[in-house]
């Protein structure tokens, strides 16, 4: 459906803003990235940590200190917005609010310049409208429709000019949390059927693992781990993306001569591990609370603390030793003890546990 073959290519890309008391503050601190064509690429990460200046940056919206912007062959950031074959879908997505769904959707065309006939504009309109099922809406108003349906608008109109690469800035944030997940689906399914490459802003994990090809997770300026979804979740190369994406519990253990003691005084069999930590020290252990299960004579002895039925499974909060508290998902259907007060056991699946990186 598109010429899109470019690979949008970030190099050194470095963006300083001078604070109201004159100090340098740096958003972005040397990001390099490749994201290939027809990829649904996601940046991720804590607010602040500077995804909206990345994605401006791109756009042309803001100019990057330093470092390089390309889109295949072509140098873009010293381009002007209008000259770059990238189109951006925002958090506050404007519709104009006095034209129709098919006007609104033209705007975009025909503000580009080159003429388009209009019977190319009409062909072009019914395409978009179809692409993003609404094809039954093109002459109302966008009063006269509801949020999700705006947005599918709003994506419409930025698809219509066919750009190379769509941004789009945590343009899900307004809606709830029903209607969210239909549009992740919906995105999805547009991404694809478009082929064009999607640059996708998120602070939400559950967003981002459930669209994304691929991940970058952003913090304090800098990439932390870039990766498909199953490998960020799997292998998590540090703390903060352990944390970030899904749950973990991190225990401080101290190793000696092939013991693994958590501070709660609970010993770890080598055979929890994929890797089981050498030496001697402390350091940092990583378990999902899927990784546990309730079995008589478990690593993790103590009292129940916290009971959560969440439907899909049972969340329990075991105390295991003074400081030392640990999470378990049991399946929803367990019917041993599960009350506040209960005692209970937990074992960690085989190579299950890892160490984790400050
Ligand atoms: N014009 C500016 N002047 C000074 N600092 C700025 C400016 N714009 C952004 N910043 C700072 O740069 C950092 C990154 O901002 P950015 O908007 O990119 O964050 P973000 O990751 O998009 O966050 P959020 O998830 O909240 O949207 C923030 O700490 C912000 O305060
Ligand atoms: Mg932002």
């Amino acid at each position: 459906m598109t010429n899109n073959d470019a690979t949008l290519s970030i190099r050194g890309l470095t963006k300083e803003f001078v604070t109201p008391e004159g100090a340098n503050f740096i958003a972005l601190d040397g990001i390099d990235l490749d994201i290939v064509p027809g990829e649904f690429f996601i940046m991720l990460g804590p607010s602040g940590c500077g995804k909206t200046t990345l994605l401006r940056s791109i756009a042309g919206l803001e100019q990057a200190t330093s470092g390089e912007i390309w889109l295949g062959e072509d140098r873009i950031d010293r381009l002007p917005p209008y000259l770059r074959q990238v189109n951006t879908v925002f958090q506050a997505y404007a519709l104009f609010p006095h034209l129709t769904v098919r006007q609104n959707i033209a705007f975009g065309l025909e503000m580009e310049g080159k003429k388009a006939s209009s019977a190319e504009v009409k062909n072009r309109i019914d395409e978009m409208l179809e692409l993003v099922g609404l094809g039954d809406f093109g002459t109302r108003k966008p009063s006269q429709l509801s949020g999700g349906q705006q947005q599918r608008v709003a994506l419409a109109r930025a698809l219509a000019k066919r750009p190379n690469v769509l941004l789009l800035d945590e343009p899900l944030s307004a809606l709830d949390l029903k209607l969210r997940r239909g549009m992740q689906t919906e995105l999805k399914r547009i991404q694809i059927e478009s082929g064009i490459t999607f640059v996708f802003v998120t602070h939400d994990q559950e967003e981002a693992m459930s669209m994304g090809d691929r991940i970058a997770v952003f913090n304090k300026g800098s990439i932390v781990q870039l990766g498909t979804p199953r490998e960020l979740y799997s292998e998590p190369t540090n703390r903060f993306v352990a944390e970030f994406i899904g749950e973990m519990n991190f225990l401080t253990v101290t190793l000696d001569g092939g013991m693994v003691r958590t501070a709660g005084g609970n010993h770890i069999a080598a055979e929890a591990f994929l890797e089981p930590p050498t030496g001697v020290g402390t350091v940092t252990v990583g378990i999902r609370p899927e990784h546990l299960r309730v079995a008589e004579g478990g690593t993790f002895a103590g009292e129940i603390i916290a009971s959560q039925y969440v439907g899909t499974d049972l969340r329990l909060c075991v105390r295991t030793g003074p400081e030392e508290e640990v999470w378990a998902r049991v399946d929803a259907n367990y019917t041993g003890p599960s009350s506040i007060g209960d005692r209970t056991a937990l074992a960690v699946a085989p190579r299950s546990a890892r160490v984790v990186r400050a």
